[in-house]
């Protein structure tokens, strides 16, 4: 057997490196920014693309969703770069393009019923991709802000939420992934000082949403007459966080130090399921046909954010009613 010798086998290298770097060059943006948003065609990374002109995102487009919707939130923000935060060379070259100071971490696969489905894309993109990200970060003194979930809460009876209470009984493997996030990026603190703050977001919702959620798909049944699966019998309750409130959450993360913490984002203000239902109908003026099911694998009864802690820290306060928020979306959603 002929062996190559090791100067060519450099040069293949070599080569392969540097067509992959101008690929991923011709991917980039042109612009100034200081924070780099994952996740950024997103339903929450976009809407805070769109309050921080100083962000660039970076989204896979997966097609967990409609990836329509996904090019359309890119196109008004112009400001993605199509990408994965699992590559390793492309984050540390955007961070190095643009001189990186903060990253907002919203990249996941996100949904708790899609878990009993496909548990390997949420331990890919929100167990390994988080890792990678914190291999990217760690040492270079860039503070992260990243998605937790209200989920974390699992089965706790005690409402409402506090950061304080222990999160040790989750309900799926999506919550499961979501509270390893927060372990990861204490082991991060812990050995490297990396900066984080994880953010416990309670049911976001609003224009340009996820159609894989309740408030999407039940307007949209609702409106074209088809029946709704209406889970425990519509006794479920959740703090509906409208999505400028949780934005303003974020934003506000920006403008704090901090080493390592975790915050709820909610509304602090939990509606039964029946009334949310309640308020799409008033919205749309039509009656919903209800098809009352037991409960869903995996769900939990209440969600409920104590939310004085993001009050303290970063001045949070949510101002957009389940009703007003309601009727903004389904506006939306009538226009589009
Ligand atoms: N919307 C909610 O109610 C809610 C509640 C709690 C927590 N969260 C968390 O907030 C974050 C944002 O949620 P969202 O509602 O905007 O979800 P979303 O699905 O609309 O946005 C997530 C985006 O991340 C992208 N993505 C996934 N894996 C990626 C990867 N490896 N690299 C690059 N991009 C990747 C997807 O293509 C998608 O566009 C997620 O972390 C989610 O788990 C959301």
């Amino acid at each position: 057997m002929k062996l190559i010798p090791l100067r060519n086998l450099v040069l293949v290298g070599t080569l392969l490196l540097l067509s992959y770097m101008i690929l991923v060059s011709e991917v980039l943006i042109e612009g100034t920014f200081d924070t780099l948003v994952t996740g950024g065609a997103g339903f929450v990374g976009h809407h805070v693309l769109m309050k921080m002109p100083n962000a660039v995102g970076i989204d896979s487009f997966n097609n967990y969703y409609d990836v329509s919707l996904k090019y359309k939130r890119a196109k008004i923000s112009g400001r993605v770069i199509e990408g994965n935060v699992c590559d390793i060379v492309l984050m540390r070259r955007i961070i190095h393009k643009y001189n990186i100071k903060k990253v907002i971490h919203l990249a996941a696969q996100a949904g708790v019923r899609y878990s009993l489905k496909n548990p390997q894309a949420y331990v890919k993109s929100n167990v390994e991709c988080f890792v990678q990200l914190l291999e990217v970060l760690k040492n270079l003194n860039i503070p992260l802000i990243y998605a937790s979930s209200s989920s974390v809460y699992g089965k706790n009876t005690k409402v409402p939420f506090s950061e304080t209470d222990p999160v040790i009984q989750p309900a799926s493997l999506y919550a499961a992934t979501k509270r390893e996030n927060e372990l990861l990026a204490h082991v991060y603190y812990n050995l490297y000082k990396q900066q984080s703050i994880g953010l416990r977001f309670f049911t976001v919702y609003g224009p340009m949403g996820r159609p894989d959620m309740a408030y999407f798909s039940f307007t949209k049944n609702i409106m074209e007459g088809k029946p709704i699966n209406v889970f425990n019998y519509g006794e479920v309750s959740r703090d509906f966080t409208y999505i400028d409130d949780i934005v303003n959450g974020i934003i506000g993360c920006t403008k704090i130090d901090f080493t390592y913490e975790i915050m709820n984002l909610g509304r602090g203000q939990p509606h039964t399921v029946g009334e949310f239902i309640r308020f799409i109908e008033k919205a749309t003026g039509k009656k919903a046909i209800k098809k009352m099911m037991p409960m869903a694998k995996g769900d939990v009864l209440i969600t409920y954010a104590n939310v004085s802690k993001a009050t303290t820290l970063v001045g949070y306060r949510p101002q957009v009613t389940l009703e007003d928020g309601i009727n903004k979306f389904v506006k939306w959603y009538k226009n589009n």
